[in-house]
């Protein structure tokens, strides 16, 4: 099991004991992926959505799936009953198990999973964004914990007063928040970056089928950050953030969809309907 000592804020511990913490493969090496879903009263908002994802994610990261999707939806539903709310969100984390640090290994060790309820934080009704340079990797369409350049992101624009950081490329071009997917409304047409190097979102999935449901039309492809000033609305999507309005960007106030209450209130109608 290799070293017996691990040094572990400020004293020696016993690898027994630690072994699975202090070596699981996705606390040093990040090798693992996540899931945030929404429990609303009994219902665990586009669950089998997450799951592809996840599954999807964790056959790209070569991590084996502990459960299957009837074992997962059981303990999700359990764990959020004993969290007693009529809403929270559900985390969800596969790691490779725990090694030696060691790259590669030979045998991949049986994966370390937990799930855990947590309340949802106050989310702004309207949001104030900047921009923050796209320094993160290639592959931002696998959900892994490496959230670093994000959570720096989030960091800038609370320090700064806003509610979100837009990752955007040197050639313009827009991406996703820190945590959420983005949209734009301009002549009766939605508007949301393709699906290259970014998550895709199961919010965003929903809410582009909701707008073609609807008789939008919803085109996916490259967006700049100068479209979104120009737009009739700007939208984040997420899935604690729902949806919801952008009002500020960079300082500069942009125009509000008119009727954004009730867009929202019939897309979390939607959601709730086609989880149920
Ligand atoms: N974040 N883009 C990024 C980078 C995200 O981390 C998220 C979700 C989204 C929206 O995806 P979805 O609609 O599937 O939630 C887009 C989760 C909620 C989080 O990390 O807390």
């Amino acid at each position: 099991m290799g070293s017996e000592l691990i040094f572990y804020n400020g004293k020696f511990v016993k690898s027994k004991n630690y072994y699975n913490l202090l070596k699981d493969r996705g606390f040093n090496f990040g090798e693992s992926v996540y899931e945030v879903i929404k429990y609303s009263k009994g219902v665990l908002i586009c669950f089998d959505d997450h799951m592809e994802r996840m599954e999807k994610g964790l056959n790209e990261i070569m991590i084996k799936n502990p459960l299957n999707r009837d074992e997962w939806k059981k303990i999700c539903l359990k764990v959020a009953k004993k969290f007693k709310s009529d809403e929270c969100s559900i985390y969800i984390q596969v790691t490779g198990g725990s090694t030696e640090r060691e790259h590669f290994v030979k045998a991949k060790p049986e994966p370390n999973y937990l799930i855990f309820a947590q309340k949802i934080p106050e989310i702004p009704e309207k949001f104030k964004i900047i921009f923050y340079p796209e320094i993160r990797w290639k592959r931002a369409d696998i959900k892994t914990i490496n959230l670093l350049p994000n959570v720096m992101a989030k960091f800038q624009a609370k320090k700064r007063g806003y509610d979100e950081a837009l990752f955007f490329e040197e050639d313009g071009s827009i991406k996703e928040g820190s945590s959420t997917n983005i949209f734009y409304f301009k002549n009766q047409v939605f508007f949301t970056p393709q699906l290259n190097g970014i998550l895709p979102g199961v919010t965003r999935k929903r809410f582009i089928e909701f707008l073609k449901n609807k008789g939008f039309k919803v085109i996916e492809n490259r967006v700049y950050l100068w479209d979104l000033f120009d737009a009739d609305g700007v939208f984040l999507t997420g899935t604690t953030t729902e949806l919801k309005p952008v009002e500020v960007i960079n300082g500069v106030e942009i125009k509000v969809f008119k009727d954004y209450k009730n867009l929202e209130r019939e897309f979390i109608d939607f959601l709730l309907k086609i989880s149920s």
